[in-house]
C-alpha cells in the first residue's frame, strides 16, 4: 500500500483553495481541514461572546464532521453558514493577527495532520503549519478574477454584493494577511506556484492530483 502524504494549499482569499481542497482530499480519499474555518470559528466565537481573546480560547471547542460536507462545530453548534458572514469576514484577519490565536490553532492543526492523509488549505500551512509537507501549492489568480468566482458563489447563496465591493474586500483582505507580523501569506520557497487565473476547477484539480501522484511514485 502506498504511503499518505501530506498537502499543503496556500493563497490569498477567493483563490479557489477550499473548492479544490476538498475535490482533491476525495479523489485521494484524505481529510480536507480548512484553516480559514476555524480562524472564522474562533472570530465567531469572540464576536458572540463579547470578551476579549484571551477570556475566550479555553472554552472553544473546534470540530469538522467526517461527512463530505465538512460542517465546522464551534462548542457543539455547526456554524458552518455563520462563519462566513460579512461580520465574520471583515473581522477576521483582526483576529487572526493574534499570536495566542495563532499558536492555538496552528497546534491543533499539526495534531490534526500528525497520520498524514490530509490536505490543508490555509494562509501558512506551507510556510509554518506543515514546512515538512510532501506537496506544497501556492494557488494565485488577479483579485478581478477572485471577486468575479466570489461573486457567483454569493449569488448561487441568494446574497446580493456588488463586483466592485468585493475586489476592494479582497484587496483589503490580502494586504492584512500578507502584512501581518506573525506568519504573513507567502509563499513557501519549495512551494509550486500555481496561477488559475486561466484554469478551470477541473484543470487545477487534475494538475493538483499529477503532482501528489508523483511524489506518492518517489515514497
Ligand atoms: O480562507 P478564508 O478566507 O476562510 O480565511 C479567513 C481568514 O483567516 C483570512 O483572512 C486569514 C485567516 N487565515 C490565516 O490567517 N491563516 C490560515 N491558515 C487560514 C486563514
Amino acid at each position: 500500500m502506498k504511503n499518505k502524504i501530506n498537502i499543503a494549499i496556500d493563497g490569498p482569499a477567493a483563490a479557489g483553495k477550499s473548492t479544490i481542497s476538498k475535490r482533491v482530499a476525495e479523489k485521494l480519499g484524505y481529510v480536507y481541514i480548512d484553516t480559514g474555518a476555524m480562524y472564522r470559528a474562533v472570530t465567531l466565537h469572540v464576536l458572540n461572546t463579547g470578551k476579549g481573546v484571551a477570556d475566550n480560547l479555553d472554552d472553544v471547542d473546534i470540530r469538522f464532521s467526517n461527512d463530505e460536507n465538512r460542517s465546522i462545530y464551534l462548542n457543539g453548534n455547526d456554524v458552518s453558514a455563520e462563519i462566513r458572514s460579512p461580520e465574520v469576514t471583515a473581522n477576521v484577519s483582526e483576529i487572526s493577527s493574534l499570536k495566542m490565536v495563532r499558536e492555538y490553532l496552528v497546534q491543533m492543526q499539526r495534531i490534526i495532520a500528525a497520520e498524514k492523509g490530509v490536505v490543508m488549505d490555509g494562509r501558512d500551512i506551507g510556510t509554518t503549519v506543515l514546512p515538512e509537507a510532501e506537496l506544497k501549492i501556492y494557488m494565485k489568480a488577479s483579485p478581478e478574477i477572485r471577486a468575479e468566482r466570489r461573486l457567483e458563489e454569493e449569488r448561487e447563496r441568494g446574497v446580493d454584493v456588488d463586483l466592485s465591493t468585493l475586489i476592494q474586500q479582497i484587496i483589503r483582505r490580502d494586504d492584512l494577511d500578507m502584512t501581518r507580523e506573525i506568519s504573513p501569506l507567502k509563499k513557501a520557497d519549495d512551494a509550486i506556484l500555481l496561477d488559475t487565473s486561466h484554469m478551470s476547477i477541473e484543470e487545477v484539480e487534475s494538475t493538483i492530483i499529477r503532482m501528489a501522484e508523483e511524489v506518492l511514485k518517489g515514497e
